[in-house]
C-alpha cells in the first residue's frame, strides 16, 4: 500500500514528525546484535524502542496491535536465523504467525510496510544497524499512524 492522503496531511501539518518504531528482539540473537551495534558505535536511527522477548516464538499478534494502539508507527520483530532458535522452532512459528498477520493487517487498513521481520544473529551488529535504517525509512515513508490507534481502539470497544 502507498502513502495515504491522511498520512501525507499529517506529515505536512507536523514537519518535525519522527516515526516511533517498537522492536521486539529475541534475547539470544537480535538483542545481542543491537548491543554489538552500540558497542561498535554503528550509526542507526534513535527511532527504535526495544522490547526484549525470550524468543520470537513468544510473539503474539496482540503485542503488535497493542504497539499500534499505543502510538507506534511501525513494528519490527527480529530473531535467530532459521535452525539457530534456542527453543528449536520458535522462529518458524513466529514466521508463520507474522506472515498470516501481515495479510490481516491489509484487511484492517494498516499498510504492510509498518511491520517488518528479520533474522539477525548476535554477531551481526552491522546487519542490525542496516536493518534499523531500512525499517525506519520504510515507516517514515508510510507516515504517521495516529489514526490507526483511534481506529483500533474503536474496534476494541465494539468487540468488548
Ligand atoms: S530463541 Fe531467538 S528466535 Fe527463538
Amino acid at each position: 500500500m502507498g502513502f495515504s492522503i491522511n498520512n501525507q496531511q499529517s506529515t505536512i501539518n507536523n514537519p518535525k514528525w519522527e516515526p516511533k518504531i517498537v522492536a521486539f528482539l529475541c534475547n539470544w540473537c537480535s538483542y545481542g546484535a543491537a548491543d554489538l551495534a552500540g558497542i561498535s558505535r554503528l550509526q542507526y536511527p534513535p527511532n527504535i524502542r526495544v522490547i526484549r522477548v525470550p524468543c520470537t516464538g513468544r510473539m503474539s499478534p496482540k503485542f503488535i496491535l497493542s504497539a499500534f494502539m499505543n502510538g507506534a508507527d511501525g513494528v519490527w520483530v527480529s530473531g535467530c536465523h532459521p535452525g539457530d532458535c534456542h527453543y528449536l522452532e520458535g522462529n518458524y512459528y513466529a514466521r508463520r504467525k507474522l506472515s498470516l498477520f501481515k495479510g490481516l493487517m491489509e484487511h484492517m487498513g494498516i499498510e504492510s510496510d509498518r511491520l517488518h521481520f528479520s533474522w539477525i544473529s548476535s554477531a551481526e551488529g552491522t546487519k542490525f544497524a542496516e536493518m534499523a535504517n531500512k525499517v525506519t525509512k520504510a515507516v517514515r515513508d508510510a507516515g504517521p499512524a495516529n489514526y490507526f490507534a483511534k481506529k483500533i481502539s474503536i474496534l476494541k470497544t465494539k468487540v468488548a
